[in-house]
């Protein structure tokens, strides 16, 4: 299984992300484009960035009718995108939905990941206005394996839950997980943060990197710093 460090483009354009881009030299780091990138530029920004070599990590989240996701998924398949993903909630029927979309013609298709519930929603929302009684890290598993039930690559998730996920789904089930900072390193406004080589030790495949790169006084040595504590 291949490890790596995905960098999180959060830039509001195509001409802030490819001059960023364009500072590695030697590396092509695995990218990741997010709604807000994507909904301002489109595709083109996303095949500017793959013909210069980089993997992509589609970040859109999808979550509809599984009949809109399987053809927005056929849509983005012709992207070539490396990762997609989309909400577990919309339940295993979408997500083997999105999997027959995602899926070309030849039998090819880019990875498929899951989020189980965004880091964003605590156990009092789940409770008070989901009316999900049940403890968070029960749900997140739970969410999981009706992922690796519908026939999906992986989770995104903390890295503090890669190692239940990969109890609960296998160790081939990839959990891609955001939170990651440098022991001396601004938090910003992530709560629960873990550093590259700890992320690591606890089973994550991808860490998903944004600020402690893009905003480095040196994004390339700070990227190259992430993969060596990561990938060791
Ligand atoms: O800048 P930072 O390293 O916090 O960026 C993390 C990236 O991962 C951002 O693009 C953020 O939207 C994303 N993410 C996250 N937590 C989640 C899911 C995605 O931080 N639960």
């Amino acid at each position: 299984m291949a490890e790596d460090v995905i960098v999180a483009c959060d830039f509001p354009g195509a001409a802030e992300t490819l001059a960023f881009l364009d500072r590695f030299e030697d590396e092509k780091p695995f990218v990741k484009v997010g709604m807000e990138l994507f909904y301002a530029e489109g595709p083109a920004v996303v095949r500017a960035i793959k013909a210069r070599g980089h993997k992509i990590f589609l970040d859109l989240k999808l979550h509809d009718i599984p009949n809109t996701v399987r053809g927005a998924m056929r849509s983005l398949s012709g992207l070539d995108a490396d990762l997609v993903n989309l909400h577990a909630a919309g339940t295993r029927a979408m997500m083997e939905a999105a999997l027959e979309g995602l899926t070309r013609p030849d039998g090819s298709r880019p990875l498929l990941i899951a989020v189980t519930q965004l880091t964003s929603t605590d156990e009092t929302a789940m409770r008070g206005e989901l009316l999900i009684d049940r403890p968070l890290d029960e749900v997140v598993l739970a969410y999981a394996k009706n992922a690796a039930a519908a026939g999906l690559d992986g989770v995104v998730c903390s890295p503090l839950e890669a190692g239940r996920v990969h109890e609960a789904c296998g160790e081939g089930f990839l959990t891609v997980t955001p939170g990651v900072r440098f022991a001396e390193g601004d938090r910003g406004d992530q709560k629960r943060v873990t550093t590259p080589a700890r992320a690591r030790e606890l089973g994550s495949d991808y860490i998903v990197v944004g600020r402690p790169i893009t905003r480095a006084e040196d994004p390339v040595a700070a990227y190259r710093r992430c993969v060596k504590e990561f990938l060791g």
